[in-house]
């Protein structure tokens, strides 16, 4: 077996993770008897810099003819903050039809959470963001501007093939697992799009007879999460309460660094996409602090969608394992270097 997968490592810490991971993924196909054919694909601030270029519709092009793209992270203190993150993963998730964020909140045995208390039984759930609209969509206007009378009007867009798309894929991925489904929004305020979301979770439900429901305030969420996170299964949101929620999911599960995600194109129309969730860190960025699990994880995450499903697993308990050993999780005090985390990940993964 062979797949055809596009690095694209970006800025900061990004290209320092991808490098553990692909380490890690050379040990997968060493014991699991598959190959890959690389692309390095150079988008991020340099690119951007040097050429001007963001994301050139040839790119999109070239990554379309690829199985899975394996993403570091972007963002750079030299380019006006915002530019990359807009022009190139915003881009690259709505031309590529990425309808899916894809972000599992795992707690893995022995990984310090700040939350006292929590164990790994209690801590096993899936959120399903929307990945394409909602407030992202970057439409508004703003009038009398830099004056006292300034008023600025940010619009949020749902919309029913994205909105279902969106919780049809929920109760799925529900239906295989604990077949509970959780919608995450704000409909007693949002009543629009509150609305369409409701009216979703009802109609589409109807095909799931056997996931049961309910309903939890983004705010009520913030609470829940931390606190009864044995509560959730999968939970499904729109794109901006799903950004947010997520990052309280990373700190349960012990932290940016550990936490995994997938862009996930569900209607066959373009290429999915794997990352951590973390950005570029230029705090951090050269120095080799980095931690490498989410990059990992991530990288389990497209296996698994690869159908390297053997493959996928072993890379999720070593990343898991080595995570677990580590004084902390983040900084000079993880005891050993980006580079060193994804060997040891990597030999965990060939020595099964
Ligand atoms: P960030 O995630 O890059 O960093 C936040 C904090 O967490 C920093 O102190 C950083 O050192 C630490 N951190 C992050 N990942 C870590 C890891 N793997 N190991 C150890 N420590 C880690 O978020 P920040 O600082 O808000 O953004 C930096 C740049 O990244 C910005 O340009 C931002 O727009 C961009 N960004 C890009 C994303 C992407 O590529 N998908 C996602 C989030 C931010
Ligand atoms: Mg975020």
């Amino acid at each position: 077996r062979t797949h055809s997968i596009a690095v694209l490592p970006g800025d900061g810490i990004g290209p320092e993770v991808t490098a553990a991971a692909l380490a890690v993924l050379d040990a997968a196909q060493e014991r699991f008897g598959f190959t890959t054919e690389r692309t390095d694909v150079p988008l991020g601030a340099d690119h951007y810099l040097s050429t001007g270029e963001l994301l050139p519709d040839a790119t999109v092009e070239e990554l379309r003819g690829h199985d899975a793209i394996l993403f570091g992270a972007i963002g750079s203190p030299t380019v006006t903050p915002g530019i990359l993150e807009r022009g190139i993963i915003l881009a690259l998730r709505r031309q590529m039809e990425q309808a899916i964020n894809l972000r599992p909140v795992r707690l893995y045995d022995g990984v310090p959470t700040p939350i006292a208390g929590l164990t790994p039984e209690r801590c096993d759930m899936v959120i399903v963001r929307e990945n394409t609209e909602g407030a992202y969509v970057a439409q508004g206007s703003t009038v009398h501007a830099g004056t006292s009378a300034q008023v600025a009007v940010q619009e949020s867009v749902n919309t029913w093939y994205a909105v279902e798309r969106a919780v049809d894929f929920a109760f799925r991925l529900a239906s295989v697992r604990r077949k509970k489904l959780t919608l995450c929004h704000k409909t007693n305020v949002l009543v629009e799009a509150g609305k369409l979301w409701t009216r979703a979770m009802e109609e589409v439900g109807a095909r799931y007879p056997d996931v049961e429901t309910d309903y939890v305030h983004v705010d009520a969420m913030c609470m829940h999460l931390p606190v009864n996170p044995e509560r959730f299964d999968v939970v499904v949101t729109d794109n901006l309460f799903g950004d947010i929620v997520t990052d309280l999911g990373a700190v349960v599960q012990g932290g940016l660094g550990v936490a995994a995600s997938g862009n996930l194109n569900i209607a066959g129309t373009g290429t999915s996409m794997f990352e951590p969730i973390h950005g570029s860190a230029p705090d951090i960025a050269g120095r080799g602090w980095a931690n490498p699990a989410g990059a990992c994880l991530s990288l389990s995450m497209m296996l698994g969608h690869l159908g390297e499903g053997e493959a996928a697993a072993a890379v999720e308990a070593a990343a898991a394992a080595v995570v677990a050993q580590l004084p902390a999780l983040a900084g000079a005090e993880m005891g050993a270097t980006t580079e060193e985390l994804g060997r040891r990940i990597a030999d965990l993964v060939r020595d099964g």
